[in-house]
């Protein structure tokens, strides 16, 4: 009899967290219904740079550059989609030696592009591509980025710029966006000549006054903490396997018992 009632007690545990698994994959895409108006599916990537993060130099340049444009083409318009690199606005102030100070309008709007990819790729796809050698990135031709899976960490290096995706912005259906700590500079526009040793890099530099960099008026506001919003699947994964915990725990009290 007790046995039973331990017994429903698991099935009822086991149901109640493979229906909350199941809301929670199907909870992305909108069941469809008849509504006449669908949800916008597409980013606005004014938006999301604009609010999302400390990103209004970047936003500045892709402005500037017209490739906001471009991208918001491939996301809108495309099924590869799109997978941008987003640099906040302390890389572009620790950016000193190379800057982009002497670059033409043409090379910057190439260093924009060497920030995206034209496909999107979820965090997991990494993995992958860090085994296909040089990617080539929006730029196109010899602008390409070497990605390295090291146990989930992304690793980007274009030469100049060892950084790493920090995290994880956006991701709706075709248009992925990471923050990197880096401004990534292409060896096509600043050589091959990298000086060794710029490895101890991260020390701690206090962020001085913005630098003439910023194409932006309002480019210097300065706000320390880089805002890292986190994905929202790693609360996900993490309810999910509390709940396996919490399975396992009623389980085992069910052999106690019998
Ligand atoms: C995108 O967002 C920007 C900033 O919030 C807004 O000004 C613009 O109207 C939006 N564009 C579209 C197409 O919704
Ligand atoms: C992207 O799609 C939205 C919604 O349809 C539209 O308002 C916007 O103008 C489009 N932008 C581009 C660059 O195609
Ligand atoms: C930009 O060009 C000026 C004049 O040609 C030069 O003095 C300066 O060092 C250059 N700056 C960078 C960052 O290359
Ligand atoms: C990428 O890796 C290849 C070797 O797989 C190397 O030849 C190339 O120089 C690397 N490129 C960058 C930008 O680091």
């Amino acid at each position: 009899m007790g046995s039973r009632i331990i017994l429903f007690a698991i099935f009822s545990v086991l149901a109640i967290a493979s229906s909350s698994s199941v809301n929670a994959a199907t909870a992305k895409s909108p069941i469809s219904s008849p509504a006449p108006a669908p949800a916008p599916e597409y980013v606005n990537l004014t938006h999301l740079f604009s609010f999302a993060g400390p990103y209004k130099i970047f936003l500045g340049y892709l402005e500037s550059t017209k490739v906001l444009d471009t991208f918001q083409n491939q996301a809108n318009d495309t099924t590869e989609g799109i997978t941008i690199f987003a640099p906040n606005d302390a890389a572009f102030s620790k950016l000193k030696n190379p800057s982009l100070a002497n670059l033409t309008q043409d090379q910057l709007r190439s260093v924009c592009l060497y920030h995206a990819l034209a496909h999107y790729y979820t965090l997991a796809d990494f993995q992958k591509l860090s085994q296909s050698g040089p990617v080539t990135t929006f730029a196109g031709g010899q602008y390409s980025l070497n990605f390295t899976d090291n146990s989930g960490t992304v690793l980007i290096d274009s030469g100049w710029s060892k950084t790493k995706i920090s995290s994880s912005v956006s991701a709706t259906d075709r248009a992925a966006v990471y923050e990197v700590n880096k401004v990534l500079l292409p060896e096509a526009i600043f050589g091959t000549d990298i000086p060794p040793t710029s490895a101890p890099a991260p020390a701690p530099t206090p962020e001085t006054a913005p630098t003439a960099d910023s194409p932006a008026a309002d480019g210097g506001s300065k706000s320390a903490p880089a805002s890292s919003t986190k994905p929202s699947s790693s609360f996900k994964i993490s309810s999910l396997s509390a709940l396996t915990h919490l399975v396992f725990a009623v389980a085992i009290g069910g052999f106690l018992f019998l």
